[in-house]
């Protein structure tokens, strides 16, 4: 089988859940291939998508495993953006994965799991979330901090709304640009200033981070003040990927490539690796 080469899909349904972001769900042509299906991976694992004549670009899978068809959050922002929003629904695709390491969902059994999301980043860390709910007795606490500019830009607001409902897990919100009708109870300001009130069990609470690479040292130099291990803080990171099997090069931090060894590193590996965290 040749990793490189894209299984044809196609684009079951898909729907607007913010300006310029809409949530894809694409099925695979074949359904004995081996391939991104959606019961196949980790949370935090990335495929890589294809429009054909446009070109590839990688894509976290946004929810846990065990669904008919796969689920990308995609924000339209250059050409294989842009025509993947213009495209109509059944509409041929291509697909490769799944890739990468994921989360290490292992090591936080037992542990209170700490999800921190800003914009975009709550897309793979929804796969985490729904694999602690899935598998809710061997977790401890789960907890959500998830920041926006704007309510108006809350993606899954179906989700939040029943997280948010829900006594298996707490959630807070982090909004710098509060308005008269936003719909949930949210802090004013960036995830930074919830994380500093939280009471955390130091040596029992694993981090996982998605967001935008400005809320990374911040969050870092957070819970490092509040004495979490560095080996226990995960951050998803982003580089510009082709071929997403460690083959190009092209995604490289230091001597490990984003796409095989990561996306998501500790903190640990982090510093190690040159990346400007505060840990
Ligand atoms: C592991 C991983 C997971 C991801 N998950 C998601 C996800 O779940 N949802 C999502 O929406 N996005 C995700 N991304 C980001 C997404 O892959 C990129 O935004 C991708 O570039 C979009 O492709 P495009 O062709 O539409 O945009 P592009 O045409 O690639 O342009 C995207 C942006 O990058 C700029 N750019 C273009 N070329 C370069 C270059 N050579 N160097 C630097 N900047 C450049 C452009 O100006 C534009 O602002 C993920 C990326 C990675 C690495
Ligand atoms: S994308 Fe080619 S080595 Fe990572």
């Amino acid at each position: 089988m040749n990793v490189l080469l894209p299984l044809s899909a196609h684009m079951v349904h898909h729907r607007k859940l913010a300006q310029d972001v809409a949530l894809f769900q694409l099925q695979l042509d074949d359904p004995f291939a081996i391939g991104p299906s959606g019961e196949n991976h980790r949370p935090g694992q990335f495929v890589m998508l294809s429009v054909p004549g446009v070109g590839e670009a990688p894509f976290s899978i946004c929810h846990a495993a065990h669904i008919d068809y796969l689920e990308l959050c995609i924000r339209r922002t250059g050409s294989v953006t842009r025509r993947l929003f213009e495209l109509g629904e059944n509409t041929l695709v291509g697909l490769r994965g799944p890739f990468g390491n994921g989360f290490p969902m292992e090591k936080m059994v037992g542990k209170d799991v700490l999800l921190i999301a800003g914009g975009l980043g709550l897309a793979p860390l929804r796969s985490v979330l729904q694999y602690v709910l899935q598998h809710r007795e061997s977790y401890g606490r789960l907890i959500l901090v998830y920041g926006m500019g704007r309510q108006a830009e809350a993606l899954f607001r179906e989700d939040l709304e029943y997280w948010i409902d829900s006594t298996k897990l707490d959630v807070c919100l982090a909004v710098e640009h509060p308005a008269p009708k936003d719909l949930f109870p949210a802090d004013t300001g960036h995830v930074g200033m919830v994380l500093e009130r939280l009471e955390l069990t130091a040596d029992n609470t694993v981090a996982a981070i998605c967001g935008p690479p400005v809320m990374y040292g911040p969050v870092a130099k957070i819970l490092r003040s509040k004495r979490l291990y560095p080996e226990n803080v995960f951050f998803s990171f982003e580089r510009r990927m082709e071929c997403g099997i460690g083959h190009c090069g092209h995604c490289a931090i230091s001597c490990r490539s984003t796409c095989q060894d990561g996306p998501v590193f500790s903190a640990w590996e982090a510093r190690s690796l040159g990346e400007p965290l505060e840990v």
